[in-house]
């Protein structure tokens, strides 16, 4: 038997007001200058300003970098480094969605190293490059349930130069202490509390259909998705709910801890589409959905029939969770079709080769060819099941 690497989360605080709790956990861990990395949309927000000034009461000498973008770049990452640095900062306390604590994350690792950014790229050994003594703890606050980045191991960083997305690896990228408080996410509008909460539904759907051998991941895939189906309906109609973002949270963290099994074909055509056309991820992963579970629906027969069970749908099987599925898409209001998001049938064989050679296609339950990608494309831009 093959020799297998499994990797399980960080410490968690879990519950309402646990941010309240930053200042204590730092000085428990020997923290005195964090440098908090938070997009400049939350920085100016009641709550963080909050939790900022209890770090200043707590004798910690905090600054702020805000200097970054939903899609954060290489250089922005370097600018970050600098303000690490120049402030003598100990440790990054990453507070946001995915952009703020990847930032983070990529700060942490790289401000102390011999070597620049991209030489810590996902390839090969490319980590072990690094001196792991100088990479700086991390303290993840994460402020919408989806990407789960916070019990990651990795960054996704824009290289402006080659207008790709390169992901940035290191085992103790992982932030040391998670922080799920949901108070910091009640302000999140319905159209985001949906689209993040399916990019986390996507994570989960897609490592528990993934096929390598993984029965931790699926069993925590299972229960991540049991909780979105209860939870992100009621985050998304009564965003005040407290209940509902905290188990909207922990789902998304199960999400991220769930996909070292794998992904599949929906993050493979979402980080393609993501990338050309500028569209939300979790978006596009609730819109492809559908479309991805048809074309692998004679390869799931045994788990959609275990987790229509788990669930407690309905109907049994694959056309249960199915239902399901495209009935949540419509109480969420996501668009059926990527026509209606504004894609086009422009450069399809383009999105399909890329899409093939993405990181995520080879997690799918079967390998999909560039013409089954391009088949897949059709159907989601127009709206076709293909039952
Ligand atoms: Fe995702």
């Amino acid at each position: 038997m093959t020799l297998l690497h499994w990797h399980y989360p960080t410490e968690i605080l879990v519950g309402e007001n646990a941010s309240s709790q930053l200042a204590t956990l730092c000085q428990q861990q020997s923290i005195e200058r964090p440098l908090f990395v938070t997009d400049p949309s939350l920085a100016a927000t009641q709550a963080i300003r909050g939790i900022i000034a209890a770090c200043h009461n707590g004798h910690l000498a905090v600054s702020v970098f805000s200097d970054f973008s939903g899609n954060p770049t290489g250089e922005q990452v370097e600018s970050g480094i600098r303000c690490f640095l120049e402030g003598r900062h100990d440790a990054v306390i990453a507070v946001g969605g995915g952009s703020s604590i990847d930032t983070g994350k990529a700060i942490a690792l790289v401000a102390k190293q011999q070597h620049p950014l991209w030489q810590f790229e996902d390839i090969d050994d490319n980590w072990k490059k690094a001196d792991p003594s100088f990479i700086a703890p991390v303290i993840a606050l994460p402020t919408t349930a989806g990407t789960g980045s916070e019990v990651g191991r990795a960054s996704v960083i824009t290289d402006s130069q080659s207008h790709c997305k390169r992901v940035i690896f290191h085992p103790k990228m992982l932030p040391e202490q998670v922080i799920l408080d949901p108070t910091l996410t009640v302000d999140l509008p319905p159209h985001l509390t949906a689209a993040t909460g399916m990019d986390a539904l996507s994570h989960n759907l897609e490592a528990y259909c993934s096929p390598s051998y993984h029965p931790m991941a699926e069993a925590i895939a299972i229960e991540g998705m049991r909780l979105i189906k209860l939870y992100l309906p009621i985050a998304y109609t009564d965003g005040s709910n407290l209940q509902a973002r905290t188990q909207m949270l922990i789902a998304s963290s199960m999400g991220a801890t769930a996909f070292q099994k794998g992904l599949g074909a929906m993050h493979a055509l979402a980080h393609t589409l993501g990338a050309r056309y500028n569209l939300h991820h979790g978006l596009l992963n609730a819109v492809l959905m559908p479309y991805v579970l048809c074309a692998n629906r004679h390869y799931l027969h045994e788990k959609m029939q275990r987790l229509s069970h788990y669930l407690e749908l309905d109907k049994d099987g694959f056309d249960g969770v199915l239902e399901w599925t495209l009935a949540l898409r419509k109480q969420l209001r996501i668009p059926h079709t990527l026509a209606q998001l504004g894609v086009t049938a422009q450069e399809q064989a383009t999105i399909a080769a890329q899409s093939v050679n993405d990181a995520a296609a080879s997690g799918n339950p079967i390998h999909l060819s560039q013409e089954q990608y391009l088949a897949l494309f059709n159907h989601a831009l127009n709206g076709t099941l293909d039952l």
